[in-house]
């Protein structure tokens, strides 16, 4: 049987792989735009895991979930492995598929909950995490589909 501290606590580890995998990526990205993107995306991650670290019943009360937008569109592409010759639109679909990923995870995690707090704490990463996957698509559709 998982308790509410088992949840959090599996969650702050997928948040800081999340923070982990945001500096390698933006470490690659050669574009000062493009860096501080994911330098941003980062310090909302680093959030993410305050968030969960010190979370309470009021804190959650308090979340004001947004639906977001999905324009699917990395949903079509194929990721390449890290690596440090990486371009500009090879780092927006690598990141787009894994805030896809944790999209997918924070779906999983609510589908398994029935305590009414950890559902809407769930329900609001799950926007968190679409916004950021919004973000790298608009600039991918602005610096890479607009281009062609
Ligand atoms: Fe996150
Ligand atoms: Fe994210």
């Amino acid at each position: 049987m998982q308790t509410f501290e088992d949840f959090i606590e599996f969650a702050i580890k997928r948040e800081e792989e999340a923070i982990k995998a945001y500096g390698d990526i933006a470490g690659i990205a050669k574009t000062p735009g493009l860096k501080k993107l994911l330098l941003d995306l980062q310090e909302e991650e680093r959030n993410h895991k305050k968030l969960l670290q010190d979370i309470t019943e009021e804190k959650v009360e308090s979340l004001e979930i947004k639906e977001v937008d999905d324009l699917k569109i990395s949903d079509y592409l194929v990721e390449e492995p890290p690596s440090p010759d990486m371009n500009f639109q090879d780092l927006l679909i690598l990141a787009a598929k894994k805030e896809q990923k944790a999209v997918d995870l924070y779906s999983d995690l609510e589908r398994k909950v029935s305590k009414k707090e950890l559902k809407k704490l769930f329900e609001f990463l799950i926007q968190q995490e679409k916004s950021h996957k919004l973000k790298l698509e608009e600039e991918y559709e602005k610096h890479v589909l607009e281009g062609y």
